[in-house]
């Protein structure tokens, strides 16, 4: 599995327990959603009414799971955790919502593969508090209403695209979590090596931090390789030099991108005459599913400037061709 893959693997759930910043204070960057935070959940709790429903949306690795629990943790409120694809029948969904807390919150991971059915079910939960339950079958059937207990919602997604509107237009927020700053990524950086106890020093935090892809998940899970490198190879301290050599051997270049990115600038560029190529085609040529290509790796080509998306597909910049070493075609002046 490649280590760039900004989704959670399995060996990020240990890293993810000791890391994850557990209130606002400690969760490095994204001011602007912090500040509405504070603001959403002072609020809330003056009034001692639940909060809205809130929506995180936003590529993987940048903090949606972090946050949810942090809401949960600054409101002092419990917290049930589930996803789309694992609500399966509108029974799953009724145990869910009425087990919850008064003021307490549902986080649903990957919302955009909730079930139509669900989501329909969802609606007068998130509005009125309640659930309806049909009773029976054909002309004899009833529907029941139950009340609920008060709650949050607060679901994530990687694409808002896909969700409905009616189930968008029920979130009283929608957040959108960006790609961090260079220096948020390396303060991100110094906090875990705090708690994982390294010894670093900051031009191979440099280092590390300009290959993280913006993306905190990825910042920590280099750390942790350059750390193993660094502890078999030498005395564990981790400098300029090893850290450079660890990225090298993960074959991690200078602006972030590993073996796959680097494969699909070159399929666009050597076998489609650098674009436009369609998703589908792109995912055939490169034996990639669509889904990582575009939830993983276009995201940051984009943020970089090497990918440009149009109404006939992926196109790959100048910076791509010069990035790569091959040769610009075009004019100057256009892409
Ligand atoms: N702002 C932050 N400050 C410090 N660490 C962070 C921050 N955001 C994320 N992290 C770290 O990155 C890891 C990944 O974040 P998280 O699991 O919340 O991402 P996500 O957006 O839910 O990703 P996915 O879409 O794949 O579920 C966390 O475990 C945490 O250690
Ligand atoms: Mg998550």
């Amino acid at each position: 599995m490649s280590i760039v893959q900004t989704k959670e693997q399995s060996e990020d759930k240990q890293l993810d327990l000791t890391l994850r910043p557990k209130n606002l204070r400690d969760f490095i960057g994204q001011e602007k959603i912090k500040r509405n935070f504070e603001v959403f959940i002072g609020a809330a709790k003056k009034r001692g009414e639940p909060l809205e429903h809130i929506l995180l949306h936003g590529p993987s690795g940048l903090g949606k799971t972090t946050l949810a629990h942090i809401v949960a943790c600054e409101l002092k409120a419990n917290i049930k955790v589930t996803s789309g694809p694992a609500i399966e029948r509108v029974g799953d969904l009724g145990a869910i919502l009425t087990s919850l807390e008064d003021g307490g919150i549902l986080f649903i991971d990957e919302i955009h593969r909730l079930n139509k059915l669900i989501e329909e079910v969802l609606y007068p939960a998130m509005e009125d508090y309640v659930l309806d339950i049909i009773i029976g079958k054909g002309p004899s059937a009833k529907t029941l209403r139950l009340n609920l207990p008060r709650f949050t919602l607060i679901g994530a997604t990687t694409r808002i695209g896909l969700l409905s509107s009616p189930l968008l237009s029920r979130f009283g927020v929608s957040q959108h979590l960006g790609f961090y700053t260079l220096s948020d990524i390396k303060s991100i950086l110094k906090r875990s090596a705090r708690i994982l106890k390294m010894e670093i020093d900051e031009a191979a935090m440099e280092a590390i931090s300009s290959r993280s892809r913006f993306t905190p998940r990825v910042a920590n899970r280099l750390l942790k390789r350059v750390r193993d490198y660094a502890e078999m190879k030498s005395d564990g301290k981790i400098n300029k030099k090893n850290s450079e050599e660890a990225l090298k051997m993960l074959e991690i270049d200078a602006l972030g991108l590993e073996t796959t990115d680097r494969m699909i600038l070159e399929i666009i560029i050597n076998k489609f005459s650098g674009g436009p190529v369609g998703l589908q085609t792109l995912s055939a040529a490169s034996q990639e599913d669509r889904e990582t290509i575009s939830d993983v790796y276009e995201p940051f080509l984009l943020q970089l400037g090497l990918l440009d998306r149009t109404g006939r597909g992926r196109v790959a910049t100048k910076a791509a061709y010069e990035h790569l070493g091959i040769k610009w075609p075009g004019q100057d002046g256009l892409i």
